[in-house]
């Protein structure tokens, strides 16, 4: 798969989350000192588990994997599986030695449990999870979740990092990892279409481009990306909201049929009503120029044609009022 193909394997690879990767590497410098439980939070595929595989490389070289526990609160059910797992690891003991940045070898300090996706465990697993962290106290957690606030005060408090986030990575920054690849034959004007539509996540860009990287012979243009996610350009968002504007100020019946033939369109491509909808709040809120008193009306009446949305007939019906009401007032 790309994206293993692709997993950085030291920190110093971690690209768009220095403030995270700079303080890690800090603690390594510091080893066989002891180090906290660290919690990992931020939106999918900006490098968390890479970052904590990473982390245990470069601490601990070739023997970092035997002492490192992988778990999925998902997959593990209940906090009772979690527990006998951790408490099997935690009594192993750690294994082998390291050669720290002094430059001599210790016997290895502590082990790691990675659990992952900590925000689907209950309140009271999160209990038991912290009674876990406080009673083996050779092991360090490393927690990782997208959800932060599902994390219950005490596992936050006993947990560096947790106030910080893995920050969305940039798209300028996703284009520059996507240009150094291997075997590129995609054209600018297509790797500049990936990034912009991976939304920060560098997994997301890596899977799109694996995609269209397969036909070289294609080059990818803003359009077939967008086609292919079900996602629209910005600029028929942009067009839309200036056509709707333009059609209340001039009261000419025929602009309105643009803006409904252009709806139509895209329903017509498969998009529901939810998904323009979701297209006009990200247009919003990204578009610095649009004026703040505008920005308040749109967000001030796009609940209610969500609401609407989901529950009509015509779903494009109340994307369509949603227009008039907005452009109106
Ligand atoms: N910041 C990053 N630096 C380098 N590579 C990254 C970064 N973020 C993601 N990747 C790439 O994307 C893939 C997925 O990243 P990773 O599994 O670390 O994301 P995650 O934050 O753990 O996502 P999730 O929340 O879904 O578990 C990695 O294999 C790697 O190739
Ligand atoms: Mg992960």
């Amino acid at each position: 798969m790309i994206t293993e193909d692709y997993r950085p394997t030291s920190l110093s690879e971690i690209i768009g989350q220095e403030h995270i990767v700079k303080p890690l590497q800090a603690m390594i410098e510091s080893l066989p000192n002891s180090i906290p439980h660290l919690a990992f939070y931020g939106k999918h595929g900006t490098g968390k588990t890479s970052t904590a595989i990473s982390f245990m490389k470069d601490a601990f070289g070739e023997n970092w994997d035997s002492n490192f526990l992988e778990l999925n609160a998902s997959d593990e059910r209940s906090i009772g599986v979690i527990r006998t797992k951790v408490k099997d690891f935690a009594k192993r003991g750690t294994i082998g030695s390291f050669t720290a940045k002094d430059g001599k070898t210790y016997p290895i300090p502590f082990n790691v449990v990675f659990l992952d996706e900590c925000d689907n465990l209950t309140p009271d697993a999160q209990s038991a999870l912290r009674r876990l962290m406080e009673k083996h106290k050779q092991t360090r957690f490393i927690l990782s979740a997208n959800y932060p606030h599902k994390i219950i005060r005490p596992i936050h408090d006993r947990c560096a990092f947790s106030s910080t986030r893995f920050r969305p990575i940039e798209w300028r920054v996703i284009l520059n990892r996507l240009c150094e690849l291997e075997g590129n034959s995609c054209t600018t004007a297509g790797l500049t279409a990936i990034a912009q539509n991976s939304h920060g996540s560098l997994r997301k860009a890596f899977n799109l481009y694996d995609i269209f990287n397969r036909f070289p012979e294609l080059s990818i243009c803003e359009e077939d990306v967008n086609d292919y996610l079900g996602t629209i350009n910005k600029s028929v968002i942009r067009t839309l909201m200036a056509k709707s504007v333009s059609a209340v100020k001039k009261d000419e019946p025929r602009m309105w049929r643009a803006v409904d033939s252009e709806i139509d369109k895209l329903a017509g491509r498969g998009l529901t009503g939810y998904d323009i909808l979701n297209e006009i709040i990200r247009y919003t809120s990204e578009d610095e120029k649009m004026p703040t008193k505008l920005r308040n009306r749109i967000f001030s009446l796009i609940g209610d044609a969500l609401h609407w949305v989901s529950v009509s007939q015509d779903d494009m019906l109340a994307v369509k009022a949603f227009l008039r009401r907005f452009a109106l007032e």
